[in-house]
């Protein structure tokens, strides 16, 4: 494993980042991190310095910027980045496109011009398993196509993609790895950092976590009479700190290389929306009453993943189980009910 890396996460101060930043700093490296706080806050640097043991230098800037990227690039030695920041949501990607299309392709292009300037040579993406858009066929594999993509947000996604192999392809210094990240959801096992939505989640583990601790009256399971077992959509969870660990193995696997490389970050195993409130209730010790409501438009019945890929190349296979998951969420959740002290 290579160790006392320097690498900058932009958008580390969110839910994936923060963990990473920690997984990184118990791994060795030191962090670097460029946020301008739309989706996180500045109370969670503290928690991540405690979790890793060392220091985190923050620039609160917004990484569509090129003369402050240009200003970190310069005052800072950066060996890798691992590009986090982006926005996230859904619903709002279809009412507002352009400022999805705006932040997030401006920033993937930014950050891949400067550092051609300031010659860093790998990156690591977050992608999504949205870029496979509605495939009838499971487990999704690597090689299946993608760019049928429902929504702004996921078209980001996949256009970023295009746009970090096609600059891989034209400057052969740069290494890259696409990470398309399943349906991530968990906390450090400390409780002392998780997910925090602004608003109402959008997701459902955030949802039912507050559900739990009474902050929402109601839960809704959105459709069941989907062709599952259960009649409700299974999605393949993984343990955000297996997430995170999976970042340090990709940026361990493309260091000396070259050309750029796509895994999928998920377990293999998807779990219907019944299993996982069942899962929760059980780790929170309390019975979660729920109603039928009508489906969500653009959610597929079933999406998982082959992870064999990431096995065999990055050495990397998640180890937390859906019990695990919730357990964790649930300590989270429990020990800061309204998230972090803004
Ligand atoms: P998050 O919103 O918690 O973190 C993203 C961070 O990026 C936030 O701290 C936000 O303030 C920052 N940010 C956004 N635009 C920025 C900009 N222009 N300049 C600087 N900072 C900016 O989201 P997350 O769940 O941690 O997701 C991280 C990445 O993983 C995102 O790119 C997301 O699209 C991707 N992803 C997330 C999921 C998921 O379910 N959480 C699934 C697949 C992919
Ligand atoms: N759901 C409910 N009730 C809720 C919230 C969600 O029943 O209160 C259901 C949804 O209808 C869906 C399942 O729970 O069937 C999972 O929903 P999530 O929103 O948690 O996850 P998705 O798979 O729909 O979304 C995720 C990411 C998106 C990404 C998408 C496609 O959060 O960013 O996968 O890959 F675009």
């Amino acid at each position: 494993m290579k160790t006392d890396l320097r690498v900058l996460l932009t958008g580390g101060a969110g839910y994936i980042g923060s963990h990473t930043a920690v997984e990184l700093m118990r791994a060795g490296s030191d962090v670097v991190i460029a946020d301008n706080l739309v989706n996180s806050c500045m109370s969670v640097l503290p928690r991540i310095e405690e979790l890793g043991g060392r220091p985190v230098t923050f620039y609160n800037i917004d990484v569509c910027d090129k003369d402050a990227l240009d200003d970190l690039f310069t005052k800072e030695h950066i060996d890798a980045v691992i590009h986090f920041a982006g926005l996230k949501c859904v619903p709002e990607s279809v009412k507002l496109p352009t400022l999805y299309y705006r932040n997030n392709l401006t920033s993937t292009i930014n950050l891949l011009e400067r550092m051609a300037e300031h010659d860093v040579r790998y990156i690591v993406f977050s992608s999504s398993a949205t870029v496979y858009g509605e495939s009838d066929t499971m487990p999704l594999r690597e090689d299946m196509p993608t760019g049928a993509c429902t929504n702004p947000y996921g078209m980001t996604k996949h256009m970023s993609e295009v746009i970090i192999r096609d600059t891989a392809k034209a400057d052969e210094r740069l290494g890259a790895v696409l990470l398309r990240y399943f349906n991530p959801i968990g906390a450090d096992e400390s409780g002392r950092i998780g997910e925090d939505p602004q608003g109402i989640p959008n997701n459902l583990l955030p949802y039912v976590a507050q559900f739990a601790t009474g902050r929402r009256e109601k839960l809704f399971v959105n459709g069941n009479d989907y062709p599952t077992r259960d009649g409700t959509c299974i999605r393949d969870y993984i343990h955000v700190t297996d997430l995170a660990i999976a970042h340090v193995k990709a940026l361990d696997y493309i260091i000396g290389k070259s050309g750029c490389e796509v895994f999928n970050i998920g377990t293999g195993n998807g779990y219907s929306v019944l299993e996982v409130i069942d899962a929760f209730s059980k780790a929170c010790g309390k019975e979660l009453k729920y109603e039928f409501a009508p489906r969500r438009a653009g959610d597929i019945p079933t999406c998982y993943a082959d992870p064999g890929k990431a096995e065999r190349l990055l050495g990397w296979k998640a180890e937390r189980d859906i019990k695990r998951m919730c357990e964790d969420t649930w300590r989270w959740q429990f020990n800061n009910p309204m998230g972090y002290e803004k």
